[in-house]
């Protein structure tokens, strides 16, 4: 009988094969000639591409064809896919109105529609707003007329809703405005000169 332990080994596995003690230790050391010694950091499963499906808006007056992610807002794909940064993301959550565009002629939170929604529609942003000449909508003229804005930001969204408000009926007198124009709100507290605005404005629309 041998003394020698490891001979014992070395004889059992040339009988029965590698054990798995051997297999282990054998892909350690080929991980290790490949990564030159460097742990292998385990590598997330890459994310299949999301599937988009095709629209057709007409934005602007102009067609648009676009391949859309079924989750994109209206507002993301105005932005980052036709670079129409006019409508601004403020809350993204409906609540501050600086992303309203008018969606077959309605206001609506372009944060909160989804850009498929608007297949087949009409999309009216603020750079669609004013007439083909370059002149100014009445309600922009407005604006700039009773000082309506501070920084701004919150201006394309108080115009689009201020238009939609106009053509609803809703604005025919201060209280009025106030109440329809309440889903949007402006940071810089110039709601004086946006009500007054908005007055000014609609009586001339109003005249034509
Ligand atoms: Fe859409 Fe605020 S960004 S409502
Ligand atoms: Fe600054 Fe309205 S003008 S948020």
């Amino acid at each position: 009988m041998s003394g020698d332990p490891k001979g014992a080994s070395k004889g059992a596995r040339a009988k029965h094969g590698p054990n798995r003690r051997d297999v282990v230790a054998g892909a350690a050391a080929i991980s290790a000639l490949a990564t030159g010694g460097m742990p292998v950091q385990a590598q997330a499963p890459a994310e299949p591409p999301a599937p988009t499906i095709r629209a057709q808006l007409v934005v602007n007056g102009s067609s648009r064809a676009l391949d859309l992610d079924p989750r994109s807002s209206l507002l993301d794909v105005l932005r980052e896919r036709l670079a129409l940064t006019g409508a601004k993301k403020g809350c993204d959550h409906g609540q501050c109105g600086a992303c309203t565009v008018h969606l077959d002629g309605r206001r609506v939170a372009s944060c909160l529609t989804l850009a498929l929604q608007a297949d087949g529609r009409n999309v009216t942003t603020i750079e669609g707003l004013s007439p083909a000449d370059g002149s100014l909508h009445p309600m922009q003229q407005a604006f700039i007329d009773h000082d309506a804005l501070q920084c701004g930001y919150c201006t394309p969204g108080q115009i689009m809703a201020a238009v939609a408000c106009v053509q609803e009926g809703h604005a025919t007198s201060p209280d009025q405005i106030r109440e329809y124009m309440s889903g949007n709100l402006c940071r810089c507290g110039a709601y004086v000169g946006i009500v007054a605005a908005i007055e000014d404005a609609a009586h001339k629309i109003r005249q034509g």
